[in-house]
């Protein structure tokens, strides 16, 4: 994950994450060609079930064009959307420290990644397009209230640290979450995870350098440093979602191949991967419960709040009222921006129709 920055931080987990981000997309490209042998294709409407199924069943891609039962695609617009407004409005807690960054180098940085989410919300609106919702609709939603986003981005970044630990925590819990998802078994989603992934990695990183940069610093830095890490890390685990036995949504995704594992499994594979991690930067993590247990081969550890976690989905956390009220002003203040660009791409269809 680290490339050759910081030896050895890449040893808790077995294979690189980048490493299988790479195998989805082989896979995927193997997959759109190798066509499916064993069902031929769907004749009469009855077939159509069974067709899905077997889809499903030999690991290929359900794609926009072929049928689907309506609660499949029901949940992935859920998730896609839910996931594209967690990119954007994951911009403004690190955008809060763009022109506050401490040097022109760190700004440029830190420009390019929160740039780098716009993008991600853009493919993934794109991809939950694909399935016959407008952009639109998707926006009406969150600002409705009736869909959500990730609830981590309800929290207030205090310092300069936040952005590093925002970089690490999240966005390498964002990856342990995504990864899984570039095998997803919708084609535009799974080909949109593999792009994002790759630069979800690059958002770990420099966080992590810059958590590297302050725990080596001062003894004010270090500080700083791990005042972030204490109040970040708890967050961090909620972002997996509730544990296994109250999620509602979790087995009939497992079947669908949206979801490759649970959430426990993945928070035990991030704590895992972390525990390392900090031991490089030489912080801790604030759990007195945080051991390794040989029997299992995973570190024992405290569950976030889930109380907490429910109350914040629920729109009681520190920041949910200012990222809604930003969101709505920053979308109110672009409307001409997206009139002036329908217009433009009315006027080059029209030229294009007299060309023809
Ligand atoms: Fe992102
Ligand atoms: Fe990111």
């Amino acid at each position: 994950m680290y490339g050759n920055d910081f030896p050895g931080a890449d040893e808790g987990s077995a294979t690189g994450l980048l490493d299988q981000v790479e195998a989805a997309e082989a896979d995927l490209r193997a997959a759109a060609v190798r066509g499916l042998a064993a069902s031929g294709s769907p004749g009469a409407d009855s077939d159509l079930q069974e067709y899905f199924d077997a889809v499903i069943g030999a690991d290929q891609k359900i794609e926009p064009r072929d049928w689907m039962p309506d609660s499949y695609r029901k949940t992935l617009i859920r998730q896609i959307a839910q996931h594209a407004h967690s990119e954007i409005i994951g911009m403004q807690p690190e955008g809060n420290w763009i022109s506050r960054a401490p040097s022109l180098k760190r700004k440029a940085i830190l420009l390019a990644k929160v740039q780098d989410e716009a993008g991600h919300g853009l493919y993934l609106y794109a991809a939950a397009e694909t399935l016959g919702v407008t952009r639109d609709e998707l926006v009406d939603l969150l600002f409705e209230g009736r869909q959500k986003y990730s609830s981590i981005f309800n929290y207030p970044t205090l310092t300069w640290a936040d952005v590093g630990a925002i970089g690490w925590l999240v966005d390498g819990a964002a990856i342990v979450n995504q990864v899984p998802l570039c095998r997803c078994s919708y084609g535009p989603y799974a080909r949109a995870m593999i792009r994002v992934c790759k630069e979800e990695s690059f958002h770990q990183r420099q966080g992590y350098e810059i958590l590297h940069t302050l725990s080596h610093g001062t003894p004010a830095q270090k500080a700083m440093a791990q005042d972030a890490i204490d109040r970040w890390w708890y967050p961090s685990l909620a972002m997996f979602g509730p544990p296994d036995a109250d999620s509602t949504h979790s087995a009939q995704s497992m079947a669908w191949k949206i979801k490759r594992f649970s959430n426990d499994e993945l928070r035990q594979r991030f704590v895992d991967m972390c525990v390392q991690q900090a031991e490089i930067l030489g912080l801790g993590l604030p759990d007195p419960e945080l051991r390794w247990n040989e029997q299992r081969q995973a570190h024992d550890f405290t569950q976030p709040d889930y109380t907490e976690l429910m109350r914040v989905i629920s729109g009681d956390g520190p920041c949910n009222r200012q990222r809604m009220d930003h969101r709505r002003r920053a979308h109110a203040e672009g409307a001409w921006v997206r009139e002036a660009a329908a217009a433009y791409a009315a006027k080059q269809a029209a030229r294009a129709e007299v060309a023809a």
